[in-house]
């Protein structure tokens, strides 16, 4: 029998209009643009506007995914949205982007939570579910509204998050050696409470209380996640090179999750490969979770700096605590 594997047909991706800048975050939090550039290289973030929301921010990339791919909403019959914050607890995000977009109803629409991992996963998801034969196009989209589950007056969080939505439409080929080469994802779930949002789950429901104590928003410990996630991502990195028999600097491109430059500082450190070999644009959009990697997919690929036949490898760390990582061969 052939092999089929999954290979992406198009990207696109969608920020939001209006830029916050750090100069502006420190008119509201004691912070300053010296502090938030020097600890994680992030300069602005762009911030949803009024009444939009995360379906809307993933169908706009998801379009863009689309008319890359040369194919229409009608094409698709898998849509997964990695997301922690979708419109609604229910139903999913992925329901309002098919609508959106007029996917068909025979198409399978669903969310995943991964957090910042959440594209990769995603991406394993519907490569599993399109070489098993049983589906034939996907739209894989991280899509994150994180400004919404932010407080605004936590300076050692706030500053950190952006909202956008980045995108992929996936298909199968036959040819051997090309499209998504394997995956490799994890969690550490006795590290949950390091990133987590306390309440509004079924745990604690949203009570007058609860919003008041501001336990809706993220609560992170910064210092422990930093730690763990250079020293997963370095591993996740390393487990998916050595299963594939590639070295690293077989890797044109690493697209690793946008949280703080420090983090992929390291990990260029750790894997012998220079920062030129990084695609970097948390300096633009700060950390949007499950869109940061799609994004930056998006941009790579807009701006040639993925060709034909290169190697791309993304690695991925969030709230779970989960990890990810990937090989894709174009
Ligand atoms: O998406 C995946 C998960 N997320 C991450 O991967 C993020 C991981 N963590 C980080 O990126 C970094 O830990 C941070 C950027 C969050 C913080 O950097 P740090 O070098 O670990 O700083 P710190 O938390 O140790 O804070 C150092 C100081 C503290 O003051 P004291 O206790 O030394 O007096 C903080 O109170 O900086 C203070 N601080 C701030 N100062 C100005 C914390 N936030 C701010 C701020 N502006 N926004």
């Amino acid at each position: 029998m052939t092999q089929r594997s999954t290979v992406i047909l198009g990207t696109g991706s969608y920020a939001p209009e209006r830029v916050v800048t750090n100069e502006e975050l420190s008119k509201t939090v004691d912070t300053s643009d010296e502090w938030i550039h020097t600890r994680s290289g992030i300069r602005e973030r762009r911030i949803a506007g009024p009444g939009e929301t995360t379906s809307d921010m993933g169908a706009a990339a998801a379009r863009r995914a689309l008319e890359a791919a040369g194919l229409t909403a009608a094409d698709i019959d898998l849509l997964v949205v990695a997301t922690v914050t979708p419109d609604l607890v229910m139903p999913a995000a992925a329901c309002l982007i098919q609508t959106k977009l007029g996917v068909p109803s025979t198409a399978a629409c669903f969310d995943l939570n991964a957090a910042c991992s959440g594209f990769v996963y995603a991406l394993d998801t519907a490569c599993a579910m399109l070489t098993s034969g049983r589906y034939r196009r996907a739209l894989v989209i991280g899509a994150e509204k994180f400004s919404s589950i932010v407080d605004w007056q936590d300076r050692t969080t706030c500053v950190l998050f952006g909202d956008g939505a980045g995108a992929v439409v996936l298909g199968t080929t036959e040819q051997p050696g090309v499209g998504l080469l394997g995956t490799k994802l994890g969690a550490f779930g006795e590290s949950a409470e390091l990133l987590y949002v306390p309440a509004g789950g079924s745990n604690e429901p949203a009570t007058a209380a609860s919003i008041a104590a501001r336990r809706h928003c993220v609560k992170m410990k910064g210092k422990e996640v930093f730690k763990l996630a250079v020293r997963v991502m370095d591993e996740a990195a390393r487990d998916i090179l050595e299963q594939h028999h590639v070295r690293a600097d077989q890797i044109s491109l690493v697209i690793p999750h946008q949280a703080n430059l420090r983090i992929i500082e390291a990990i260029s450190e750790y894997l012998e490969l220079p920062m030129e070999r990084f695609f970097v644009n948390v300096d633009r959009y700060g950390n949007t979770s499950a869109a940061s990697i799609p994004i930056a997919l998006d941009e790579a690929r807009r701006s040639g700096r993925i060709k034909t036949g290169d190697l791309t490898l993304l690695v991925a760390f969030g709230a779970g605590l989960t990890y990810g990582s990937a090989l894709i061969r174009w």
